[in-house]
């Protein structure tokens, strides 16, 4: 189970506190290429603050993380991103005034960038480059985000702008992002957050596709647990700050730890 590849993402003890919140209290996670790993817990658990430790956001007070075999324990989000992390927020991170296309072809060149060891912002790198826009955008970089695009079922709606898109188009887009960027390992919070059902079954068949089809390593952060049952490889359970199990869906589904943690939780 615990074989290592360059992209194998591995969270050691991890322990972080805000103030008098311990929102993790030595969480060790990992998360292999080709699967996707699901991350779950109730509200507040601290699935986002584990996200910002793995994605360099957020600084651990304790334990580390490695990518393959090397820590990359206080380094820099755009450090992690050079080596091929990428991550969507909750909540939409798409810029109003540039076109589906856009988004991913500037994604691509940020991408570049950063692999290039130049100071593009991991966070926020579409608004960075909007200065750099006027060098218009060549034949090929269009011919490889409307490959992209195509494969995302986003083909149609390349000259549109974020809000000429469904919640559910918006979702795609921000996976495509990541994608052109050419991550290796894609870090997803709470992409199903306001879809209807068959937007989030069309979301989750296209990163279990990704995942297999590219061989991303894939940790999905959800609160759909039909979502995370149904796609994910294996999935780890937090409440308030600590691992509680983890396992194949089928055993946490039947796990009466998970159980009693979801216990009086409304799922929505
Ligand atoms: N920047 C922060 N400052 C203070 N407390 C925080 C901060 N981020 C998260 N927390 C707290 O840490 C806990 C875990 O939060 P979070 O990781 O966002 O949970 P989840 O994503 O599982 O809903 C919560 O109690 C939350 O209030
Ligand atoms: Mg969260």
């Amino acid at each position: 189970m615990s074989t290592t590849t360059s992209t194998t993402l591995r969270a050691e003890g991890v322990s972080i506190r805000f103030g008098g919140v311990q929102a993790l209290n030595k969480v060790s996670m990992d998360a292999q290429p080709g699967q996707i790993t699901g991350l779950i817990g109730p509200n507040g658990a601290g699935k986002s603050t584990m996200l910002g430790c793995i994605s360099g956001t957020l600084d651990q007070n304790e334990g580390t993380i490695f990518v393959g075999d090397t820590s990359i324990g206080k380094t820099t989000p755009q450090k992690r991103a050079s080596m091929g992390m990428a991550r969507t927020f909750q909540g939409p991170q798409l810029v109003t005034e540039l076109t589906v296309r856009e988004h991913v072809v500037l994604a691509n060149r940020a991408g570049k960038q950063v692999r290039a060891g130049r100071g593009v912002a991991a966070l926020n790198f579409l608004v960075a480059l909007i200065p750099f826009f006027s060098r218009g955008i060549s034949k090929d970089e269009i011919a490889n985000a409307d490959a992209l695009l195509d494969e995302l079922g986003l083909g149609k709606d390349k000259d549109k702008g974020p809000s000429d898109l469904t919640l559910g188009q918006r979702r795609l887009l921000e996976v495509a992002i990541c994608l052109a960027t050419n991550a290796k390992i894609m870090l997803l919070d709470e992409p199903s957050a306001g879809l209807d059902r068959s937007e989030t079954e069309n979301l989750g068949e296209m990163i279990k596709k990704l995942a297999r089809e590219r061989n991303i390593t894939i940790v999905l952060v959800e609160h759909d647990l039909d979502l995370v049952f149904g796609i994910c490889d294996r999935v780890f359970v937090l409440d308030f700050g600590q691992l509680i199990d983890s396992g194949t869906p089928a055993e946490m589904r039947a796990s009466k730890a998970v159980q009693a943690a979801y216990l009086g939780t409304v799922e929505d």
